[in-house]
């Protein structure tokens, strides 16, 4: 996949940022720096191709996910993320997922498959109308979510379905809502603070 890093200093989070629809490795570079400005921050481009625009995993339609496609390459970013934390010697370092939109949502995937690998996750405007038979508890867990409330993308119930998704698995989840789908600088200085508090 393909990918850009900026090193960050020691001792701060890797930030692994995931774009949305349209977007590409550099997309959020400028989010990660907001956040924390001496974080490293890794920007890994979707694989998938709509229309010319890439993405992290084809769906049937706007909102509809492509639940075999989700599987694949929910597991080969996962591998991919893996094979970079060991190449750039980043292994003691916490890993913290950063999506906007269809990034977000891949990485609500990574958040429930692999909870041991992924405990942070800072998901703007996420959705995941999934029925998910994964089932196990998300008590280390820790969640930043932002939701529009007049979202075209992202319903009100979608965005309750993802905030019962990481309560129910006892995560602590933390939610900020804004207007549309856009991701704000409220909403990014919101995440930097709740990151800042997770040490
Ligand atoms: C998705 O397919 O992940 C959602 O519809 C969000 C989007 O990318 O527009």
């Amino acid at each position: 996949m393909k990918y850009t890093i900026q090193q960050g200093k020691k001792k701060h989070p890797v930030l692994i940022l995931l774009h949305g629809t349209g977007g590409d490795e550099t997309s959020l570079l400028e989010v990660g720096n907001l956040i924390d400005s001496d974080a490293t921050k890794i920007g890994i481009r979707g694989n998938v191709l709509e229309n010319g625009y890439p993405r992290y995993f084809k769906r049937l339609t706007e909102g509809v996910f492509d639940e075999v496609d989700l599987a694949e390459q929910s597991k080969q970013l996962h591998e991919t993320i893996n094979e970079l934390i060991r190449e750039h010697s980043l292994l003691d370092e916490e890993i913290v997922l950063v999506g906007y939109s269809n990034g977000a949502n891949i990485a609500i995937r990574l958040l429930l498959d692999y909870p041991d690998s992924y405990q942070k996750g800072i998901l703007f405007h996420p959705m995941y109308p999934v029925d998910i038979k994964e089932t196990k508890s998300l008590e280390q867990t820790a969640i930043f979510a932002s939701f529009g409330k007049a979202d075209p993308i992202v319903s009100m119930s979608e965005s309750y379905r993802v905030s019962d998704i990481f309560s129910s698995r006892k995560a602590s989840m933390t939610e900020v809502w804004s207007v549309s789908h856009q991701l704000t600088y409220e909403e990014i200085e919101s995440a930097s603070q709740w990151l800042v508090k997770q040490k």
